[in-house]
């Protein structure tokens, strides 16, 4: 880098584009350059709201000297071709979950960067979040012994927002068991920290009019025994940040249900990320649903202050700043390259974390657990 700010180009300006511009904001040795996107509003917002240049697609970007580093926030099923325009390109990858919709386009993805000499960064993953660190941490000092389940549970409205069709798709990486699962199962995996070697699982779509998945659960094994219990509900009656961040809030009244898939000029009708927006950003700390960890002498959870960590002497609280992965991803890959280390959660990580979603696909549809024999590599980093 020779001292010299990393320039950012994001690929894709819709939901997610739109929630990493201003995690750029104030990052040191980080500058935002540059973004594509096939619709021409967005560029043109874009253009008009950051200093930086629109390219209508994601090669034409890549072929810009001034930037180190393509973050890739297109469609899912985009992942794998954006992410080897970028790689082979030299430039360093950070990609929105999930990585990928099938194994074998990691494999292209890891392949290509390791190839090119850059790194492959999983990015907006729950590992980088503070409260997850936090409580990786307490784990790592043995207080409060290691971890034997995890609860993870979260309820949010996902099903209702606006949806194109590949995002209604699992092959396409679309439902809620592809778009909301790694952000459960990376949280597990980090802390658990142990290779999955089983899940059972059940998904399923209670929306109708809506042939995708709405709601899952999951019971992770990992190596060793400990185990992790998964729930998601993407229906939009309640939404977990009232367990959580938000204890004061209840639940809002739901959007209406979605008739169908909607085509691009109803999804954004105009606007740079349409109105698939989640609720309002929560002021303070990022959260991904309730997660409950068992230890051998204790509990912890999530407060809305940082972490409670719970034992013989009653619950105590640890206090955070806020930092969520969006941000932390962008530090990771900076000082990464400042100290010439390898990046974490890197595409072994995140290929390993798509296998488990996969697995609770088919846990589900083939009504039987699913065994694992390809998690390892993630826990050696
Ligand atoms: N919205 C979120 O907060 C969120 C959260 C977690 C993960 N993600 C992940 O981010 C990715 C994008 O999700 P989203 O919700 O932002 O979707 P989105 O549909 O809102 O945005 C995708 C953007 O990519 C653009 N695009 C499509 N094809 C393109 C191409 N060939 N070249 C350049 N741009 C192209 C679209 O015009 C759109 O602006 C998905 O992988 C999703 O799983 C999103």
């Amino acid at each position: 880098m020779n001292g010299r700010r990393l320039g950012v180009g994001i690929a894709g300006l819709g939901g997610a584009g739109a929630r990493v511009l201003p995690a750029l904001t104030g990052l040191e040795g980080v500058e935002l350059v540059a973004a594509a996107d096939i619709r021409p509003e967005a560029r043109r917002h874009f253009e008009a709201t950051h200093h930086g240049r629109a390219f209508p697609s994601v090669a034409a970007m890549c072929a810009s000297s001034a930037i180190d580093v393509v973050y890739i926030a297109t469609p899912s099923h985009l992942h794998c071709e954006h992410t080897i325009e970028a790689t082979q390109a030299g430039k360093h990858v950070i990609c929105e979950k999930p990585m990928a919709v099938n194994l074998g386009d990691c494999d292209r993805m890891i392949t290509s960067a390791l190839g090119q000499g850059v790194h492959l960064l999983q990015g907006h993953s729950k590992v980088l979040d503070t409260p997850v660190r936090a409580m990786r941490g307490v784990i790592a000092s043995g207080v409060i012994g290691d971890v034997f389940h995890i609860d993870s549970w979260n309820f949010n409205d996902w099903i209702r927002r606006p949806r194109l069709a590949p995002e209604l798709d699992s092959a396409t990486g679309g439902g809620v068991v592809m778009r909301q699962g790694p952000a459960q199962v990376d949280i597990v995996r980090y802390l658990v920290d142990r290779p999955v070697i089983s899940v059972r699982a059940v998904s399923g779509s209670r929306a109708s009019g809506l042939a995708t998945e709405g709601h899952y659960t999951a019971l992770i094994t990992f190596e060793g025994g400990a185990t992790a219990s998964l729930s998601f509900n993407g229906y939009g009656y309640f939404d977990i940040a009232e367990f959580t961040t938000q204890p004061d809030s209840l639940s809002p009244i739901p959007r209406p249900w979605p008739a169908g898939p909607v085509d691009s000029a109803r999804k954004y009708h105009g606007q740079p990320d349409g109105d698939a927006a989640p609720r309002p950003a929560m002021p303070g700390l990022p959260f991904c649903g309730l997660t409950l960890v068992s230890c051998e002498r204790g509990v912890m959870r999530q407060s809305g202050e940082g972490i409670l960590v719970y034992t013989d002497k009653g619950p105590e609280s640890i206090p955070l700043s806020p930092q969520s992965g969006r941000a932390a991803a962008f530090v990771e890959l900076r000082d990464a390259l400042n100290e010439g280390r390898p990046v974490f959660p890197d595409g072994v990580w995140g290929k390993a974390t798509l296998a488990v979603c996969l697995a609770i696909l088919e846990s589900s549809r083939q009504g039987r657990e699913i065994w694992l024999t390809d998690q390892r590599a993630g826990h050696e980093a």
